[in-house]
């Protein structure tokens, strides 16, 4: 855990709490003629100040859905539902209208693709001049200065110059860059990053990695690291978090989950890594896939894919309990 805020130190309710952000039996829902999905069930996780939460599972498991929930940003289709808290302060006692406040400066969130963040037919140095003269209240003289700033804190070279360039006159690893400098621009508790370097060749996303762990030593932020490449999340997780069909399966520090997975699902996704000592052409897959979600479902949501699966599993809902001191696993088959 590290301390070092670089400016806005937090307020008096920020210190109160060890923990940045707090996420407490968390559902979405989406209703249509077909009946109701409930795409995220019963999410409950914690995250440190300073620490890195690792969130994994294959894709329409819920992760990113979770991630919108935090942010204000499920589609209005969509029903949430739960507590979330950031640094001690719940989001439901904060008024609706103060949520562009809460998104850019105290969560703030990178995507895969860095395109959806900017607007292509505006300077990036004006792009995060912006976000300060909105958030921090900064003139735009002042803003625009520290924006030229940011983007050397990002690493972008010449930033003063670069600060007049489009979008499109930067490469994809130098967007993603200018990305990250708009969601650190305010020094926000906790920083969601969903995929954010999947679209970059494998180079740059160790560039864009390095850069967002030596930040958030020098920020002190939380952050939540949402990624199907389980290799990238060994390298920079503190806790990891396995999700399936909307819910949390097994949750343990990075160490003990890769060394010691227990949940069937999370050995399934390890067993898809390749061994350097034994690469293959092709990544075994989990045979199968993730069951529909409208409530139809008894049981175990992995029973139809689990080699262990037995008639309890398919009648008995498993829930997340602990197996040892702070390993979670949410099935019939582990004990403690
Ligand atoms: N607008 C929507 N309406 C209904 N269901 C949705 C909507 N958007 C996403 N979903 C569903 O939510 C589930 C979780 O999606 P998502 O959070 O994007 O998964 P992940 O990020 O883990 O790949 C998926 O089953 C997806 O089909
Ligand atoms: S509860 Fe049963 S079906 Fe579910 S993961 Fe455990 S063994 Fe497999
Ligand atoms: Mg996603």
């Amino acid at each position: 855990m590290r301390s070092n805020r670089l400016e806005s130190e937090p307020g008096p309710s920020r210190l109160a709490s060890p923990l940045a952000l707090e996420v407490d039996g968390l559902s979405v829902d989406f209703s249509s003629h077909e009946g109701n999905k409930r795409v995220v069930d019963g999410v409950s996780y914690a995250i440190a100040r300073g620490q890195t939460l690792g969130v994994v599972g294959e894709s329409g498991c819920g992760k990113s859905m979770t991630a919108l929930a935090l942010l204000g940003l499920v589609p209005k289709q969509g029903c949430v539902t739960g507590r979330i808290s950031v640094s001690g302060q719940g989001l439901s006692e904060i008024a609706i209208d103060e949520w562009p406040e809460i998104r850019g400066k105290r969560i703030a969130m990178v995507f895969q693709e860095p395109m959806t963040a900017l607007n292509p037919a505006m300077r990036i140095g004006d792009q995060i001049a912006e976000v300060l003269h909105l958030h921090e209240g900064l003139s735009w003289k002042e803003a625009r200065e520290r924006a030229v700033e940011e983007l050397r804190l990002v690493g972008i070279p010449s930033p003063a110059e670069r600060a007049n360039a489009y979008p499109h006159q930067l490469s994809g690893g130098m967007r993603q860059r200018v990305v990250i400098a708009m969601a650190l621009a305010c020094r926000p508790d906790v920083l969601i990053a969903d995929e954010p370097t999947t679209a970059l060749d494998v180079t740059i996303q160790a560039q864009i990695l390095e850069l967002m762990q030596r930040l958030q030593d020098e920020i002190g932020m939380a952050v939540q690291f949402i990624s199907h490449n389980l290799a990238v999340v060994s390298e920079i997780a503190d806790d990891v978090i396995v999700m399936y069909a909307g819910q949390i399966v097994e949750r343990a520090s990075a160490d003990e989950l890769f060394s010691n997975p227990l949940h069937p699902y999370t050995q399934g996704l390890i067993a898809t890594l390749p061994k350097i000592e034994n690469r293959q052409d092709e990544l075994p897959v989990i045979p199968g896939m993730v069951p529909r979600l409208d409530g139809t479902l008894k049981g175990c949501r992995f029973a139809g894919r689990c080699v262990k699966a037995d008639s309890e599993c398919h009648a008995l809902i498993p829930v997340l309990r602990s197996i040892s001191p702070g390993h979670d696993v949410a099935c019939h088959k582990v004990r403690p």
